[in-house]
């Protein structure tokens, strides 16, 4: 997501001219904020989506890579979660139910019960806190806190982890930080896996900080993690290095919190990004593919013994949103009832995979990043994975780019492609590489 790396700074000043959307662009130069980022990258006025595509006012078709930043696992409009969607309404439904006990969320519940937790013997209690992930991240900051009396939190470099404060301060971009213009505190960074290479290990540091009682590092009331860093640059964790912060965790009494928010719901090939490590974390925060549809909805997954709030102790208006409830179970009632997704997502990740290694191996100054349907190419900068954008959108396709410096182009096409149509999306961009390359940007 271009918008969240310092780059984006760069794009801003090359690309904040929007090409000419014609008279109804007009209302959004007028009244929207500087603050939106995406509509620079794609200047055209989308109307309908469905599927793998999505339409502009005037009807072209886009392959969209981006899937609204892998909110849309599922694909646009999936008429099995439209269709759930439209009954409930047509049935008036409750649409706000605050945290009342609604038909919509007990059968969530169920769902996520049936579905995902009692599979996977995982007795996680389910916490709802505001809609989207960074309400999920807070309310898990806050509960760690809360429950181990301790204030410090361990996150890793080029983690993401959403915009409010708690959550930002966990967060590296420094774009978004305001570059240490905001009272960000109470974190320790410790390099992520591969952050220095093979010969430094983030790990050993961090255990070594922690054993020693005077190395200044106060204990942590959690390590909070992504297994892939999806803002971060596609830097992919391996399972060793999981289960070596699960024990650091368990030593310290730190809790585990995997933000599973972008690298969740099947965008690895299972429902958590975790289970290939075999790791137990205590708290995983969910959002994003959740709901299935685009609609927002979060959830906090927490330990049982560890669910120590009170009543309104963390509370919201919009905790639980009906309509995402109803989506979301139809797409765990449709999707998870079998491993049938999980292993069709698994093999669409090695079939990009393979495209991917041979192309790259045609660069040198390229590299493979991520893990699943989860990975992305890293140009040479930042400006160059910009011009790529730019190409493959001028050509019919939605990508983006993440990392520090904007440098990787990522793919997050919805799980429920073609492999035809990935093949037809890869071209694009394998193209609008090609070309970048001979443009010779600067790198
Ligand atoms: C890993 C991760 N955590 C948290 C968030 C924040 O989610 P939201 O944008 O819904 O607040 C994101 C968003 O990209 C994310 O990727």
């Amino acid at each position: 997501m271009n918008a969240r790396v310092d780059s984006h700074r760069i794009k801003h000043e090359t690309r904040n001219q929007p090409r000419s959307l014609g008279a109804r662009s007009t209302i959004f130069e007028r009244r929207e904020s500087a603050v939106r980022s995406y509509s620079r990258s794609f200047p055209v006025l989308f109307d309908r989506a469905e599927g793998t595509r999505i339409f502009d006012a005037r009807g072209r078709s886009y392959l969209d890579f981006l899937a609204g930043c892998s909110t849309l696992n599922y694909g646009h409009n999936h008429p099995v979660l439209k269709e759930a969607l439209l009954r409930y309404i047509r049935a008036d439904g409750i649409s706000c139910g605050l945290d009342l006990f609604t038909r919509a969320k007990s059968e969530f519940l169920e769902a996520l019960e049936g579905q995902i937790l009692r599979p996977r013997q995982l007795d996680y209690l389910v916490q709802f806190p505001g809609p989207t992930g960074t309400n999920a991240v807070e309310a898990a900051l806050k509960l760690a806190r809360k429950v181990t009396g301790r204030r410090n939190v361990i996150a890793f470099t080029n983690g993401f982890h959403g915009v409010t404060l708690g959550a930002l301060a966990c967060t590296g971009n420094r774009l978004q930080r305001l570059d240490g213009d905001l009272p960000l505190g109470n974190v320790t960074r410790i390099p992520y896996a591969g952050y220095l290479g093979d010969a430094f290990d983030g790990l050993g540091l961090l255990e070594k900080m922690l054993e020693d009682p005077s190395s200044g590092i106060d204990r942590p009331a959690a390590i909070i993690l992504e297994t892939v860093q999806g803002e971060g640059g596609l830097n992919a964790a391996n399972a060793d290095w999981l289960r070596r912060v699960e024990a650091i965790a368990r030593s310290s009494g730190a809790l585990l919190i995997v933000d599973d928010i972008q690298a969740g719901i099947g965008r690895t090939g299972q429902f958590f990004s975790f289970e290939f490590a075999g790791i137990r974390p205590d708290i995983v925060t969910l959002a994003k593919s959740l709901s299935g549809y685009g609609l927002p909805l979060a959830a906090v997954l927490i330990r049982r013994d560890l669910d120590r709030w009170a009543a309104g102790e963390h509370n919201g208006t919009f905790r639980g949103n009906s309509s995402a409830f109803v989506t979301a179970t139809a797409a765990l009632d449709h999707f998870w009832r079998d491993d049938a997704f999980a292993a069709r997502a698994q093999e669409l990740g090695k079939m990009l995979r393979l495209r991917l290694d041979s192309f790259v191996m045609q660069f040198p100054e390229l590299r493979l990043k991520g893990r699943g349907m989860m990975q992305g190419i890293e140009m040479p900068s930042g400006e160059m994975a910009s011009r790529v954008v730019e190409l493959a959108f001028a050509e019919g396709l939605i990508i983006e780019t993440s990392g520090p410096l904007g440098e990787v182009v990522k793919i997050l096409a919805p799980l429920i492609i073609e492999p035809a149509e990935l093949d037809e999306g890869l071209q694009v961009l394998f193209d609008a590489i090609r070309s970048a390359s001979k443009e010779g940007l600067p790198s």
